[in-house]
């Protein structure tokens, strides 16, 4: 069995495990908000792992292959219907079970959700015309929730789970854009800037409402830029 934790600098912590065990790929990254900082530097600290390397993560989103492949996709168990979310509003957590029809695709799948995660995690907004998704980046680089990824065979598993309530309504969000526009029906460009709007005047991101709403006017760009 070979495994390899990565460590992200600073306050974020990736780990990868490379298992030799059905082709299995997981990454996890922790949270950082002020609770967990004494636990990640000693995580840190302890680390007989290696730092994230640019060579090794995914260089491409893979969103044209998407695109054309969404069909291609079902819930872990099921023929037929395109893939939907667990949502779990009581632990904030979004998972999904994915099968896709060989295992090019979930590796397709797996990479591209893994470049979503350090495009945002590096402040890359990847739709910056679109609310939602700049939404999503401010919940990420300010640490609000975690992704983990774990390929096997033709299985992806994502699970997602947020610190804050205004977290999970973006990732559960974000979810519904996934399942219905992109694997639903291969449309990857409509603006779900109204969604993140009504999130925003939503009690549960009161405490917040005034940095998003900074963050989305100093980095919405328009379409096409
Ligand atoms: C313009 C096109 C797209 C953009 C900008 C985009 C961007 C993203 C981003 C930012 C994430 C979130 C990563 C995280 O929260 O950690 C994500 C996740 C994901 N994407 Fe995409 N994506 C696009 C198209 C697609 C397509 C076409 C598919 C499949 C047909 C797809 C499937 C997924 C899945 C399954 C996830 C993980 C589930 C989730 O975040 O709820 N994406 N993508």
């Amino acid at each position: 069995m070979k495994t390899t934790i990565k460590l992200g600098a600073l306050s974020l912590i990736t780990a990868a495990f490379l298992s030799g065990c059905g082709d299995s790929t997981t990454t996890v990254e922790e949270p950082t908000n002020s609770n967990t900082t004494t636990e990640e530097n000693t995580t840190n600290s302890n680390a007989t792992t290696e730092e994230t390397t640019a060579s090794d993560a995914p260089t491409e989103s893979n969103i044209p292959y998407l695109k054309s492949n969404h069909a291609n996709y079902s819930n872990h168990g099921s023929t037929s219907g395109f893939p939907t979310p667990t949502k779990d509003g009581e632990n904030k957590s979004i998972d999904w079970t994915i099968s896709a029809t060989t295992e090019e695709g979930a590796t397709k799948l797996a990479d591209h959700i893994q470049f979503m995660v350090n495009k945002l995690k590096n402040g890359d907004n990847p739709r910056a015309w679109d609310k939602l998704f700049l939404m999503e980046e401010y919940m990420k680089t300010n640490h609000q929730y975690t992704t983990q990824i774990e390929q096997t065979g033709t299985t992806v598993i994502v699970s997602k789970v947020a610190t804050t309530s205004c977290a999970y309504e973006v990732i559960s969000a974000h979810a519904d854009a996934v399942s219905g526009d992109f694997f639903a029906q291969g449309i990857i460009n409509k603006d779900n800037s109204l969604t993140a709007e009504s999130i925003l005047a939503d009690s549960v991101c009161s405490n917040e409402k005034t940095q998003i709403e900074a963050y989305i006017l100093e980095n919405q760009k328009p379409k096409g830029q």
